[in-house]
């Protein structure tokens, strides 16, 4: 066999390789509910999955296994081609007006570089009055960041005014220590008609208890996998908690009737509040008009063009970022404020969502 022919059938094997731990093996492993095996069971993938493809399809040359490998190399290529056509195909409304998103191919780096990103969805069934929502998300309070990142957000946040303000998930990033320094990062900034909060996953892999304490003490309501109603004038608001698959619960959508619940579910706007947006079609389905969600950092690395390579969802990069519109629920994915464990953001600026729900005509 010559060279040539061993080097097409290694980077062959190479790619096969690289296809499935991008699009297949990282999102099963990145969406682990324990975070200890993650990195481990990353690496290795890597090493078999990379490294073996190429020392195999060098050793295997054009034997007949490369064929069947070929197709499946193909297959790879479709399959992540129908899913940036889905994303196109579930893409909402962009926003209605933005600060801060141009990201210039000189400065890569944008660790504190806040963007902000307004909304607006009209609602043909609402009929209570027009909401401002702010959605804040992924704060990871670790002590890496500095403090003026945090105050500069919730300055902004103040400026919005907003009715509601959200925050899903992931104050803290695994070290329960930092609970302490929300109440000073966040301020006197709450929502004129409440303050509402899920925990993500490294919320609870830090101190859930103390992160909850401190919340209330700061006025701010945590759902946990509940629901709590405001009644604007005769018109209900369900804000909805969703905390699977971290929370020490499962998730489950109240009854239908026959309980307290029941008025909940037939509330006229439904916001759910999920840390991952991965649960959006059952929460769709479960009655949400809105989704909130966080958790994915829109990548925390991004390429030009390219956008994110790893993304910890079992939807591969289909709601990386921004808003969907999924089986009729308005889906927003916000990119986070902080950053997790390596603390920069390359071409993926931090944000926070403006939404504002207009009533019917
Ligand atoms: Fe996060």
């Amino acid at each position: 066999m010559s060279l040539t022919e061993k080097m097409l059938a290694a980077f062959v094997f190479w790619a096969v390789g690289t296809g499935l731990f991008f699009f297949c093996v990282n999102r099963w492993v990145l969406t682990l509910r324990d975070y200890r095996a993650k990195t481990p069971l990353m690496l290795l993938a890597i090493v078999l999955l990379n490294g073996g493809g190429l020392w195999w399809g060098w050793h295997a040359g054009f034997s007949p296994l490369f064929w069947p490998v070929l197709a499946l190399l193909v297959g790879l290529v479709l399959s992540e081609l129908r899913r940036l056509w889905l994303r196109r195909t579930l893409a909402g409304a962009p926003p209605v007006w933005q600060e801060n998103v141009a990201e210039p191919l000189l400065q890569p780096c944008t660790t504190t570089t806040l963007a902000i990103r307004h909304y607006e969805v009209r609602l043909p069934h609402w009929r209570g009055p027009r909401l401002r929502i702010a959605h804040v998300t992924d704060l990871h309070v670790n002590g890496m960041l500095p403090d003026a990142h945090y105050r500069l957000l919730m300055e902004r946040v103040q400026q919005a005014a907003p009715d509601l303000l959200l925050f899903t998930g992931d104050f803290l990033s695994d070290d329960g220590a930092y609970a302490d320094r929300l109440p000073s990062l966040l301020g006197e900034v709450r929502g004129r008609l409440g303050t509402f909060a899920i925990l993500g996953n490294h919320d609870y892999w830090s101190d859930p208890q103390k992160l909850t304490a401190v919340l209330h003490q700061a006025g701010i309501q945590t759902l946990g996998n509940g629901v709590h109603t405001l009644d604007l004038g005769g018109a209900r608001v369900a804000l909805w908690g969703c905390e699977d698959p971290w929370g020490p619960t499962p998730w489950a959508p109240p009854p239908r009737n026959g309980t307290a619940a029941a008025g909940r579910l037939d509330s006229e706007l439904v916001l759910a509040l999920s840390h991952t947006g991965d649960n959006v079609y059952r929460l769709a389905r479960a009655g949400a008009h809105m989704v909130f969600s966080g958790h994915y950092h829109a990548g925390q690395w991004r390429l030009p063009y390219i956008g994110p390579l790893l993304l910890p969802s079992r939807f591969g990069r289909r709601f990386d970022h921004g808003h969907f519109v999924v089986q009729g629920a308005h889906l927003f994915v916000g990119a986070g404020v902080g950053s997790t464990r390596i603390p920069f953001r390359i071409y993926c600026r931090p944000d926070f969502f403006i939404v504002d729900v207009l009533p019917g005509d």
